[in-house]
């Protein structure tokens, strides 16, 4: 139970760390949430047209939640899919921020990566493609997070499966305002500036 506990508030506490806002703020670009969709993440900090710092963002973000999963996996897998979404939710509804955090999609890769790798590659593949044919980085991302849990399943990770499908209902409930705008035609493309 103590052990439990501790994989989850270190995972929260990691996941709580806003990279997107913190690597815009030292470089002098002011407040990310007042540009492009008001987001912390990668995808908004692109906006500023700084692509290093979107990288390192989408880096840090994801690489958060490796650490936190794959840390708490060497003592269970239970424990790890434990931390991996207290970092998630972390990432999303960090304290420091009046619980308004990001939209999870470079968190929920990371978690992924720290605890079933092999599905990392078809995550990014299926990103990938969609980002190609639309220029949608939100699209991407609930196409992507969708199918994600559909592969756990057929790869015999059913625990994963149910905990990433969970993931992706709260990713897409962020990503509500995306959802409106894609319908709408409205959505910003990458490449487009905030
Ligand atoms: O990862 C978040 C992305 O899917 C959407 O970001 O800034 O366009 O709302 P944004």
């Amino acid at each position: 139970a103590l052990a439990t506990l501790a994989a989850l508030v270190f995972g929260y506490l990691l996941g709580s760390i806003p990279f997107g806002l913190v690597l815009t703020r030292l470089a002098g670009l002011g407040d990310v949430r007042k540009i492009g969709s008001g987001n912390i993440g990668a995808t908004n900090v692109l906006r500023t047209g700084n692509r290093k710092l979107a990288a390192a963002t989408l880096l840090l973000d994801a690489l958060k939640g490796t650490a936190a999963a794959a840390i708490a996996a060497r003592v269970s897998p239970d424990l790890g899919l434990a931390a991996g979404f207290a970092t998630f939710l972390g990432h999303l509804f960090p304290v420091w921020l009046g619980f308004k955090g990001g939209k999870g999609v470079a968190t929920y890769v990371g978690v992924l990566l720290g605890l079933v790798p092999v599905v990392v590659p078809v995550f990014a593949a299926v990103w990938g493609a969609v980002a190609w044919l639309s220029r949608y980085s939100s699209l991407s991302a609930l196409v992507a997070t969708a199918a994600s849990p559909v592969v756990l399943w057929f790869l015999g990770h059913e625990k994963a499966a149910l905990v990433f499908a969970l993931l992706t209902v709260i990713t897409w409930w962020k990503h509500r305002a995306n959802i409106t705008r894609l319908l709408g035609g409205t959505e910003s493309r990458i490449g487009d500036k905030g």
